[in-house]
């Protein structure tokens, strides 16, 4: 599939807009149309119920080390800026960048991307950002231009054709690079370490005293809540914290449409346990994420789950998993991530109780502790656990499956796109674009179309419109032929379409179109509600 035609059809149909388009958009920000809204919200739905509601606690589902239990949250997206301080955040949250001199713009380091050019002993390193298939050409005509060469001495170049990140080669060698929108070389700066939190201030305090952080993820409203959930429930060891909330990374290069935003949703789970079990739930919340989007319609060699290397490893994990999808936008055999389930130890907890903030203190002020190293100031609190049966007190461990709304509302419009071909109303097949999107997920689940505008069709189709209106977003269609409105509504994955026709009149039953396989069936109007309603919940 062609990024391009997706990217054309969500504009097009209203799934996603370019935020504040009218004023020529303002990169990294992307806005849900009507479409686009019900689709990202059927996928947090979704997540809500199947990790959050519908979890029966009395049952210990299959692999999972005992029964355990799930509660929610909604916190605030500005917290005390000393959270970012002991989640580190504040200290470590930073990409490295790189300015060019030339055209005023800035790179992410690890993200400046070329290939090797050797000419005679001489090795010389271009650097594109372009798309894969214009890369080639690309790269050519700027290693004709740079090094004064006709075409004919191309032949003594050698390409090399990996593909390689600037941060890969030597420094020495970085004043042979080419910026991606430069015209000579060696303009890229050094690369600068670049905080991704976005500041503002709180108040009528325009100084340093009224600083703070929009959040860069949810995760450490949970943290900081963790006594007030254990204290205020009956909520035993080991539980998990669900929230589904708005973060902000002000990353350098937003990219590929909503993958890299700067305003995205996240959909977090914090799973607190015993440190002697944690292991086991681990495993278990990798395998039961990956089953998640596998029963959402992510499936075959598009989707893997990848363990993470020791180095890959943030500051406080001593694990971390990946679940990866085959996004169109990127290379042949590229992933990116869709969610990451990290194993965190009890860095969190512990952090957040350690120390005592000094009040006479500005938050966020450097502390050097014994080591030369930057103190995390925690709150003081005891957020260790006691627990009222074997009477043991830890620091529970967190299990903690991040997956971010925006990327899965992506990989699953990625997976759906598909052409084929489908009869008209006379028979004669002629090219769709069809949405396989799971019935569960897909915006509308169902179109009422009176096959003609007259005769009472009209009438009987508002009253099936209006029976299932009242369970399921569904759509209401009586322009235009039949075949082009069953098309339009394929293009956005609607999976039933229910026609009206002169049979209807007779015994009141309608016929079902199936998206997919486009099977058509009758069934009585009073049964249409149950229906659609087995199919697509
Ligand atoms: N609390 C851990 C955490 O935030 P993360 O890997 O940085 O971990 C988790 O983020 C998920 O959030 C990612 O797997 C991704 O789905 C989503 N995410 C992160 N940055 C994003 C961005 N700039 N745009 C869209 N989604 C993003």
């Amino acid at each position: 599939m062609q990024m391009e035609k997706l990217v054309s059809l969500c504009k097009r149909r209203g799934f996603l807009f370019q935020s504040s388009e009218i004023y020529g958009g303002l990169n990294g920000f992307w806005d849900y149309g009507p479409l686009g809204v019900e689709l990202k919200r059927n996928i947090k739905d979704a997540w809500w119920k199947d990790m959050c509601q519908n979890h029966n606690e009395l049952l210990a589902p299959p692999g999972a080390p005992s029964t355990y239990e799930m509660v929610g949250l909604d916190c605030t997206i500005i917290m005390h800026p000393q959270v970012w301080k002991c989640s580190g955040h504040y200290d470590l949250f930073h990409d490295y960048m790189v300015d060019c001199r030339v055209s005023k713009k800035r790179y992410r380091f690890d993200q400046v991307r070329g290939k090797w050019v050797t000419r005679d002993s001489q090795r010389v390193f271009v650097t594109t950002m372009a798309e894969p298939d214009h890369e080639e050409e690309d790269l050519t005509r700027r290693a004709l231009k740079i090094f004064n060469l006709r075409s004919k001495d191309l032949e003594k170049l050698s390409f090399d054709s990996r593909v390689l990140t600037l941060d890969k080669i030597q420094p020495e060698d970085r004043a042979l690079v080419l910026g991606p929108d430069a015209n000579e070389l060696g303009t890229l700066t050094d690369p600068r370490e670049f905080n991704l939190m976005f500041k503002t201030y709180v108040g009528a305090l325009s100084g340093e005293e009224g600083a703070a952080f929009l959040r860069p993820e949810t995760a450490q409203g949970i943290f900081v809540n963790f006594k007030n959930v254990v204290d205020s429930t009956r909520i035993r060891v080991p539980f998990g914290v669900a929230q589904v909330g708005k973060s902000f990374r002000n990353e350098i290069t937003p990219r590929n449409f909503t993958f890299r935003s700067r305003e995205f949703e996240q959909m977090e789970i914090e799973f607190f346990c015993n440190p002697k079990e944690s292991a086991g739930w681990y495993q278990y919340w990798r395998n039961r994420r990956l089953q998640w989007y596998k029963d959402l319609g992510l499936a075959g060699e598009r989707l893997r789950l990848r363990e993470h290397d020791a180095d890959e490893l943030s500051h406080y994990s001593c694990g971390t998993a990946d679940i990866e999808y085959a996004f169109p936008f990127l290379p042949e055999g590229e992933y990116g991530e869709l969610e990451g389930i990290a194993h965190r130890g009890d860095f969190d907890l512990r952090s957040h109780s350690e120390g005592k903030l000094d009040p006479k203190k500005r938050p966020l002020e450097v502390e050097i502790n014994e080591h030369g190293q930057p103190r995390h100031r925690g709150s003081g609190k005891d957020l260790s656990y006691r627990d009222d049966l074997s009477n043991e007190r830890f620091i529970p461990h967190v299990i903690e499956p991040s997956a971010g709304a925006d990327r899965a509302t992506l990989a699953f419009l990625c997976q759906a796109y598909d052409e084929d071909q489908a009869p008209d109303e006379d028979g004669k097949m002629q090219s769709r674009v069809v949405m396989r999107l799971n019935p569960r997920i897909a915006p509308i689940k169902a179109a009422v179309l009176p096959l003609v505008k007259k005769d009472g069709m009209p009438e009987v189709a508002t009253e099936v419109y209006g029976a299932l209106k009242k369970k399921f977003n569904v759509f209401y269609d009586e322009k235009a032929a039949i075949g082009r409105r069953y098309r339009r509504q394929d293009e956005i994955g609607t999976p039933y379409c229910i026609t009206i026709d002169s049979q209807t009149l007779q015994d009141r039953t309608v016929t079902i179109r199936d998206r997919d396989s486009l099977e058509q069936w009758r069934v009585k109007i009073d049964d249409c509600v149950g229906e659609i309603e087995k199919r697509v919940t």
